[in-house]
């Protein structure tokens, strides 16, 4: 079966098919509507999550199934020390395919070796989130169109995984990708080693200023500090607060900017950017539901194009 761990195993025909049948599913929600009753997926949360899990349980939901839930981590038996691999191997026997959130980096890696349904992995640490990617990618794709793309990235780019997916699925793209941090928080050095070695038409450029590349920008994708990763909190406090976007800072922007967010956010957009043209992140927020159908469909379907 397909697992879904990181951006890196996406081809862009991988990727535009998952697109187009998201945009399909919103033309037509209705289509799709009893396509995959009876089938139960299995949600495995190490970690909180609001977007991810509650999308993934409309999507299955929507498409005729439902989930099955472990639950939190004090509720379920990873209180009694249960491990991730025995978890795995248990709920499989009760789901069609997993969904799983992990803090350490590299979980889903290996409970996916554990398992033959499908596993998607919904964040592991500081490591993927290759779903959040789909539906950043189809939100690009609305509003901007993913060929001859400029897109700054910007805020924690060590610890963030929503940036290290986005990334590698980019240069599937003509995308020029401008990496907007703190130096403490740059890039990992092997993925900005991996973004150079791609071959593809993708520039990549670090940068601590967005004033000296703002107004070049299609699409600005501003991320949280993840202050749970960090080893010390004194390390947070130097640099939170930093990168934060208002009114002031978008009056150099080009005006077609689109401002994107995995969301929660914290600071990062002030409030008064939410009723401008240029905020995209609850539309990016909504659109996880049909892109996961369209994920969970074709995972899910014999053959994965069925119907056509
Ligand atoms: N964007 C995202 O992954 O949000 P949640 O942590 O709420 O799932």
């Amino acid at each position: 079966h397909d697992h879904l761990i990181t951006s890196k195993q996406l081809s862009r025909a991988d990727i535009e098919t998952v697109l187009d049948r998201a945009a399909a599913i919103d033309a037509d929600p209705a289509a799709v509507a009893d396509r995959h009753a009876g089938t139960l997926l299995g949600l495995l949360f190490f970690e909180p999550s609001t977007r991810t899990k509650m999308s993934f349980e409309t999507a299955i939901k929507r498409l005729g199934g439902d989930v099955v839930d472990m639950g939190s981590v004090e509720s379920s038996s990873v209180k009694k020390g249960e491990t991730l691999a025995d978890t795995v191997r248990v709920i499989e026997g009760y789901a069609d395919a997993l969904v799983l959130r992990h803090p350490k980096q590299g979980s889903a890696t290996m409970a996916s070796e554990f398992v033959d349904v499908p596993l998607l992995n919904a964040g592991d640490g500081a490591g993927h989130h290759p779903t959040q990617t789909l539906l950043d990618l189809y939100t690009i794709r609305e509003n901007a169109g993913l060929d001859d793309l400029t897109i700054g990235i910007m805020g924690d780019l060590k610890y963030g995984r929503t940036v290290h997916s986005l990334a590698y699925a980019l240069t599937n793209f003509d995308a020029r990708q401008h990496f907007v941090s703190p130096e403490s928080l740059q890039l990992p050095r092997e993925v900005v080693y991996d973004l150079h070695q791609s071959g593809s038409d993708a520039q990549v450029r670090e940068h601590e200023s967005l004033e000296e590349v703002l107004p070049s920008l299609d699409v600005l994708y501003v991320t949280r500090i993840q202050r749970e990763r960090f080893p010390d909190e004194n390390e947070y406090q130097q640099v939170a607060g930093e990168y934060r976007i208002d009114s002031e800072t978008l009056a150099a922007a080009n005006d077609d900017l689109t401002v994107m967010h995995p969301l929660p956010r914290v600071d990062e957009i002030a409030p008064e950017v939410d009723d401008t043209e240029y905020a995209a992140y609850f539309e990016q927020a909504h659109n996880g539901v049909s892109v996961r159908m369209a994920l969970l469909d074709l995972l899910l379907s014999d053959g994965g194009d069925d119907d056509e």
